[in-house]
């Protein structure tokens, strides 16, 4: 199993935070922004609602969210933080842990996660954070890679050690991210591991040749 101590996952994501949005860029053939901003546009929630981003990193999901609604921003990396502020300065970011949210119960609409919940080691005690600042009927959105295109996710897995060599030089963290993806629940057993917890199923969509998965679930 990967080793996913909090302090290593911070320390690793502070280190590689000013290179994020470019390694992202370059080893998903520019399809995460197309995915994530697809996956925004198809949740069916009213405008203007108060929206919760965790492990909002660099902020790209808060940018399209920032469309729909007032937006949150919560990470425990400053060095990522320092990024998303920069590139959506209408939302609000805070640093914090996704395991012990620092808001009251029932405080938000809408709780979004994107490829966040792998990284966290106590992932249930993050979901009960999650259901605990939802409002009753609120909306719960889970964005992440899916295990529905083997053969994208051979050529992910093949090509990622590469193009991070090539680009970036250390490719520690990117051999963190092919472990954790494959170690990572696939979408029925996403969807059952939120239901355990008393979320109810809406829907799943995927994006970017099936590697990407949108799980939307209701409190
Ligand atoms: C792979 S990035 C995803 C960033 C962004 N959501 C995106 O889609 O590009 C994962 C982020 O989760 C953050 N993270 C991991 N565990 C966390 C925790 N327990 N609490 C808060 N943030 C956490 C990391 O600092 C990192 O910025």
């Amino acid at each position: 199993m990967t080793d996913k101590n909090p302090e290593k996952i911070r320390e690793m994501f502070d280190l590689i935070a000013d290179r994020y949005d470019f390694i992202n860029n370059i080893i998903s053939f520019g399809t995460h922004k197309r995915g994530k901003k697809l996956a925004v546009k198809n949740l069916e929630i009213p405008e203007d609602l108060k929206i919760l981003d965790l492990c909002t990193g660099t902020g790209d999901l808060a940018y399209f969210l920032s469309k729909r609604g007032r937006v949150t921003g919560l990470d425990f990396s400053s060095k990522m933080l320092a990024v998303a502020r920069k590139k959506v300065p209408d939302a609000e970011f805070i640093k914090g842990d996704c395991t012990n949210l620092p808001f009251n119960n029932a405080s938000f609409d809408v709780v979004t996660i994107g490829f966040g919940l792998r990284n966290i080691e106590n992932s249930d005690r993050a979901i009960e954070e999650i259901c605990r600042v939802l409002k009753p009927d609120g909306i719960f959105m889970h964005l992440d890679f899916s295990n529905a295109n083997p053969f994208g996710d051979f050529v992910f897995e093949k090509f990622v050690p590469l193009l991070v060599k090539i680009f970036y030089g250390n490719t520690v963290p990117y051999k963190y991210l092919v472990q954790s993806k494959q170690e990572y629940f696939n979408p029925q057993k996403l969807k059952e591991k939120f239901e355990s917890h008393g979320l109810k199923y809406v829907t799943q969509k995927f994006y970017a040749l099936n590697m990407m998965c949108e799980t939307v679930m209701k409190r």
